[in-house]
């Protein structure tokens, strides 16, 4: 079976093929995690927050797909020198897909799931520091966080209903 190429764009391609910001952060303030290993797509938020709460840097890994590397990438070098609270209100999946030239519809969900991790590793920053949250950071998950949730679930789901029924 012959599979067509998803149509992205040079900037996606060039991101996926030479991504920005790419590994582990031995340094990081915070790491958050979205997606499942099960089903492949994960992805892992490195952030070195200062005493100000702005990001000093951000790094990623990802084991998604093309679409999921180019976002990550490219979130990792919109929040560099944002505080906490612009990162949190700016950056939305639309305005990183916006900013990225677009992407196939297909593949929408996969700059969800990298705006959804790094939404996260904000929300855990203030939970493992003890402190209580901001005001600007809203109790409700966010959608990109819901999404990521969703895709959790789904990914459990599926991989409980491959595996053999004895290890379920
Ligand atoms: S991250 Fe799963 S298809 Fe892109």
């Amino acid at each position: 079976m012959s599979r067509i190429p998803l149509p992205y764009n040079p900037k996606v391609m060039d991101l996926f093929r030479n991504p920005k910001n790419l590994g582990k952060m031995d340094d990081a303030t915070v790491v958050a995690v979205a997606g499942n290993p099960a089903c492949g797509d994960m992805i892992t938020f490195y952030l070195k927050i200062n005493d100000q709460e702005v990001i000093e840097k951000a790094s990623f890994e990802s084991y998604g797909c093309a679409a999921n590397i180019a976002t990550s990438s490219i979130v990792t070098e919109m929040i560099k020198g944002m505080t906490l609270e612009a990162a949190w209100k700016d950056i939305t999946w639309k305005k990183v897909t916006e900013e990225i030239g677009g992407l196939p519809s297909v593949k929408f969900h996969c700059g969800v799931l990298a705006v959804g991790a790094l939404k996260r590793a904000i929300r855990q920053y203030y939970a493992q520091r003890g402190v209580e949250a901001p005001a600007w950071l809203s109790k409700e998950h966010t959608f990109e966080e819901k999404q990521a949730l969703e895709e959790e679930e789904l990914a459990r789901t599926l991989s409980k209903r491959m595996k053999p029924e004895a290890e379920r």
